[in-house]
């Protein structure tokens, strides 16, 4: 049993182009290995009771990639969505995403807010696909939702706190991620969760995403558990003090 599991996990889902190269394959082929491999952590998160698992699926910055693997990708999302949909209401998973969707094409984009639609009263494990997401962008909109309401008198300069521009980021529905897994051995943000990752821990694994199992997932997990958070203190005030003593006191 894994102990002490972290509320909420993200994992940049990279390595696909990389894994297919290897094995001579187009870098379709390991796309569609890495939905396959999304689906299994997706399930393993749930069975494990993860509060919520995000998962970067495509980022602002992919579009700059070759049109073919762009409209693959696409294609692919809204195949597998379509296709695993029943499995989500049968394991009580909520889908939801975060990023500019309305860029995604018309069919991915309906396909979308159908599982969205169709999951919404879900319970469980709170599932994100973070679609033509990018950290900075999702800040500036923030920005831009604030200074609106200074604008209208509905909002004071003075407002504008850590937990306002938190509430008003588009994943505000989430906790900051206790947990940010990279697959494929780079040690780099790519844009993810710039603001919410100020006190994430963070795993890197040189596994590339395709051959990630549940069982790399659980040593994640491990390693997770064996840090110690200290959120700006030391070790020692982490340590529960003794209550004090009748000795003491008097
Ligand atoms: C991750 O794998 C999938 C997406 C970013 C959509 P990559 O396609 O980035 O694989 P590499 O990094 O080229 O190996
Ligand atoms: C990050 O992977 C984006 C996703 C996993 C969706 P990339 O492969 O796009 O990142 P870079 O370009 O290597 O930084
Ligand atoms: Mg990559």
């Amino acid at each position: 049993m894994i102990l002490k599991l972290p509320k909420h996990v993200a994992i940049i889902m990279d390595g696909n182009g990389r894994w297919a190269k290897a094995r001579g394959h187009s870098r379709f082929f390991g796309h569609i290995r890495g939905a396959s491999k999304a689906k299994k952590i997706i399930e393993e998160g749930a069975r494990l009771g993860l509060d919520s698992l995000t998962l970067f699926t495509f980022s602002t910055e992919n579009w700059k990639r070759p049109q073919d693997e762009i409209r693959f990708l696409m294609l692919l999302l809204k195949k597998r969505l379509k296709r695993e949909t029943r499995n989500l209401i049968k394991n009580n998973i909520r889908f939801d995403c975060i990023g500019d969707i309305s860029r995604l094409p018309v069919s991915v984009l309906e396909q979308v807010q159908e599982t969205r639609m169709l999951t919404k009263d879900n319970t469980g494990m709170k599932l994100t696909f973070a679609l033509n997401y990018g950290g900075r962008q999702e800040i500036v909109n923030a920005v831009k939702n604030l200074a609106e309401k200074v604008k209208n008198a509905k909002l004071s300069p003075d407002d504008i706190t850590e937990e306002s521009l938190s509430d008003a980021l588009q994943s505000s529905y989430l906790q900051d991620p206790d947990l940010i897994i990279r697959t494929s051995g780079e040690s780099r943000l790519s844009n993810f969760f710039l603001w919410q990752a100020a006190y994430s821990e963070f795993y890197v694994t040189p596994v590339y995403w395709p051959d990630f199992t549940t069982e790399n997932l659980h040593q994640a997990l491990k390693s997770f558990q064996k840090t110690e958070r200290r959120f700006g203190k030391t070790s020692e005030q982490l340590v529960p003090m003794p209550l004090p003593t009748q000795e003491m006191v008097r």
